[in-house]
């Protein structure tokens, strides 16, 4: 399983909002979070990322059939390759708990979370 280090976790430590892609089978599907969201849970040792979910209907159904998911973050803050600011696709394996320790740590955290999306992380990638 892969983690989150270097400057990919550089990005997500400065990045405002992440965008989330999953898949029904014939269309991309895609929705948001708010990086702050993320950081609040800490980044677990062994890749595992939180995300408080309120909603995530769509993107939950999308898991059950398909557990790949993306997450596209950036920050104009972070040095790229070729001048200020960098990107990175985190690719993983996702899947909306309801229950359980995360899903609960969700709940606590925000009032309006019936559960937790949470992506075990597999490669990350910089964009620029
Ligand atoms: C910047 C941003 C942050 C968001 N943060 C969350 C979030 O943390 N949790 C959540 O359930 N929805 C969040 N949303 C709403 C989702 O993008 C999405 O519209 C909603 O969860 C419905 O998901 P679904 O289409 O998979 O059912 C956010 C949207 C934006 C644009």
């Amino acid at each position: 399983m892969g983690k989150l280090e270097g400057v990919c976790r550089e990005v997500l430590d400065k990045a405002e909002w992440v965008a989330i892609v999953t898949s029904s089978g014939d269309s991309p599907h895609l929705v948001g979070t708010w990086a702050e969201y993320i950081r609040s849970f800490g980044i677990k040792d062994d890749g595992t990322l939180i995300i408080p979910a309120g909603y995530y209907h769509t993107t939950e159904e999308n898991l059950k059939k398909d557990k790949n998911i993306q997450l596209l973050m950036a920050s104009k803050v972070v040095q790229g390759t070729y001048g200020p600011g960098q990107g990175c696709i985190v690719y993983g394996q996702g899947e909306v708990q309801t229950k359980g320790e995360f899903a609960q740590l969700a709940k606590e955290k925000f009032s309006w979370a019936r559960g937790a999306l949470v992506v075990k992380i597999k490669e990350c990638k910089t964009q620029l």
